[in-house]
């Protein structure tokens, strides 16, 4: 679009110059004057059409340090919550892979492998143009912070992790390899393109990571923000859990995830957890919510029962816009921002609509109570 104006904008130039001294000046002068102003009132919501894209990163670097105390470090939320976006250029944030014992339903205990000790990992947030300098320690063999998995009797494995962003556009030979138990990786990556993508463990087999755990969000705004606004925003993650009992606690079920019959789907890592805990709203609020479906293997229906998604952003990107969608359907790794109304008081479950899901956890509620 700034491309186009620009052109005009010189064409009338060239016309004006050409005319100077003719009758029509007034006439060029006038329509150059014009087009200056939409020219600089365009605002390029979101996509940078090639003319500011950063590809590529230096050399990631792996190096040996000491655990350090924190798993997490950086501006991080944990979904439903968003982070706020840290005004500077170059955002830093660290993300420790680590083994837990994780609560997927009440007194399931499941052998997860985690980024910053939850599943999903934490909400990262940028903005177009920013650059993520990011690091991770793969704490697997951590035996002081990984006391649960400890207390289960069993030893710690040794387990390679590494970290793919959806966000990024980098070499993932180097950026996204495998560390060793006790290494820490560095690498950046700069927001190219607003949206909501995923990341993940891509350490083979993939799907034995993801399936475990090692599954997140980032949210990467339009430069200029987004074009509407918004009372409350909450960020919902849907993963599938495939499981077998292994002495007290659960484990990956391969065969089951291989089949693609999870045992489990939720919303943020717990089954149902908000149906006896809904999300806040007030009627006639407007809500945005992010939602990624992080898979490994299951598309999704996101449908929120009682109102209509007002408008839809496909990968959470303004530009890709749909409106009055009465729900939504996600593949593997694939996103929206929803935006509704809630029309009056009362409580609204959102529910992945293929309801075999609902049924297995992928349920939840935004209430005005
Ligand atoms: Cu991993
Ligand atoms: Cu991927």
């Amino acid at each position: 679009m700034k491309k186009i104006l620009f052109t005009l904008l010189l064409h009338a130039t060239a016309c004006m110059w050409h005319g100077f001294f003719g009758k029509h000046f007034m006439k060029y002068t006038l329509s150059l004057l014009a087009l200056a102003v939409l020219l600089f009132s365009c605002k390029d919501n979101g996509n940078n059409n090639n003319d500011n894209m950063v590809y590529g990163a230096p050399k990631a670097t792996v190096t040996k340090e000491p655990f350090s105390k924190e798993v997490i470090k950086g501006p991080l939320a944990f979904a439903p919550a968003v982070p706020a976006i840290p005004d500077a250029d170059t955002v830093d944030i660290k993300m420790d892979a680590t083994h837990k014992l994780y609560e997927v339903s009440r007194g399931v205990f499941y052998k997860a492998w985690t980024f910053g000790d939850s599943v999903p990992g934490p909400v990262i947030r940028v903005r177009v143009g920013q650059t993520v300098r990011f690091s991770m320690t793969d704490r697997s063999n951590d035996t002081l912070h990984n006391v649960s998995m400890q207390m289960n009797g069993q030893p710690l494995p040794n387990m390679q992790h590494s970290i793919d962003f959806h966000a990024g556009m980098v070499n993932p030979e180097d950026k996204y390899r495998s560390i060793f138990p006790g290494e820490t990786i560095h690498f950046e990556w700069t927001a190219n393109y607003p949206g909501v993508f995923m990341y993940h463990c891509a350490t083979p087999s993939v799907l034995v990571h993801m399936a475990n755990g090692m599954i997140g969000m980032v949210i990467v705004e339009p430069k200029d923000g987004y074009p509407t606004k918004v009372d409350r925003e909450y960020a919902i993650v849907q993963n599938e859990y495939y499981m077998k009992k292994q002495g007290d606690v659960y484990v990956l079920d391969t065969a089951a995830a291989k089949l693609k019959q999870p045992t489990y789907v939720t919303f943020n890592g717990k089954a149902g957890q908000y149906v006896p805990r809904p999300l806040k709203a007030k009627a006639g609020e407007r809500i945005r919510m992010y939602v990624m479906n992080v898979g490994p293997n299951n598309p999704t229906n996101f449908h929120v029962i009682g109102t209509i998604l007002d408008k839809v952003w496909l990968d959470g990107n303004p530009k890709n816009e749909l409106v009055g969608m009465q729900s939504v359907y996600l593949g593997p790794a694939s996103s929206a921002i929803v935006e509704f109304v809630i029309p009056e008081n009362g409580t609204y479950p959102f529910v992945d609509h293929s309801f075999a899901n609902a049924e297995m956890g992928a349920s939840g509620a935004i209430s005005t109570e």
